[in-house]
């Protein structure tokens, strides 16, 4: 581990005691926000469509904040919250909406803000769901994405990093709800997710 990894690692008793890792610094998450904002907002510039960022709960929300303020057009932000329930492993499980967007996406451009895709099957459906709205466009943008674990072929535009198929938390992830407030994605502890 590098010294400012280590520094950040050892920055606070309770973070230290949990993570095994950090695998990507908040720094480098820093980094790549803005690089993919910039991308976004270049691809966007010319479009005199308006653009909604779709991002869904709870994941998503520290990229989503980063991402909008790091942006150089202007758009609006709408949140989903979804249940999936089935056997969520397949791409046969079932999404159920509990909470649907605000706003009317007809011609207009969509951008999804999604912190990992794992198995793909959310990413999947909202992007089904989201076409049949006839929007003007989709873009997908996603923080982390785990290779190979996906069961279909799911597009994603702008892709931060490609992690390791690991018991990751921070940046959004949670295990039992706790970790998203991390500044940085880490390991944890096998000991913490095996005892629980
Ligand atoms: C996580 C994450 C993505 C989804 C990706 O959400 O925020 O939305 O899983 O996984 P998938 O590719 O296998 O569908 P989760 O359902 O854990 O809820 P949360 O965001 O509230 O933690």
């Amino acid at each position: 581990m590098d010294a400012d990894l280590q520094n950040e690692f050892n920055g606070d008793e309770w973070y230290g005691n949990h993570i095994e890792r950090v695998i990507i610094s908040a720094d480098a998450i820093q980094e790549k926000v803005t690089e993919l904002a910039k991308r976004v907002s270049t691809d966007l510039a010319d479009s005199d469509d308006e653009i909604i960022l779709v991002g869904v709960f709870k994941g998503a929300v520290m990229f989503m904040a980063d991402f909008a303020r790091a942006l150089s057009v202007p758009v609006k932000m709408e949140f989903m919250a979804l249940s999936s329930y089935g056997d969520s492993t397949t791409s046969s499980g079932t999404v159920r909406i509990l909470k649907d967007i605000d706003s009317d996406i007809k011609d207009k451009n969509v951008v999804i803000v999604e912190d990992i895709i794992d198995s793909g099957l959310t990413l999947s459906w909202l992007l089904k769901y989201l076409e049949g709205q006839e929007p003007a466009s989709v873009t997908v943008v996603s923080m982390l994405r785990k290779p190979g674990m996906q069961h279909t072929d799911i597009p994603v535009d702008h892709l931060g990093f490609d992690i390791p198929n690991e018991f990751v938390v921070g940046y959004g992830l949670d295990f039992a709800e706790r970790y998203r407030e991390l500044p940085f994605v880490g390991v944890l502890k096998s000991e913490i997710h095996q005892n629980s």
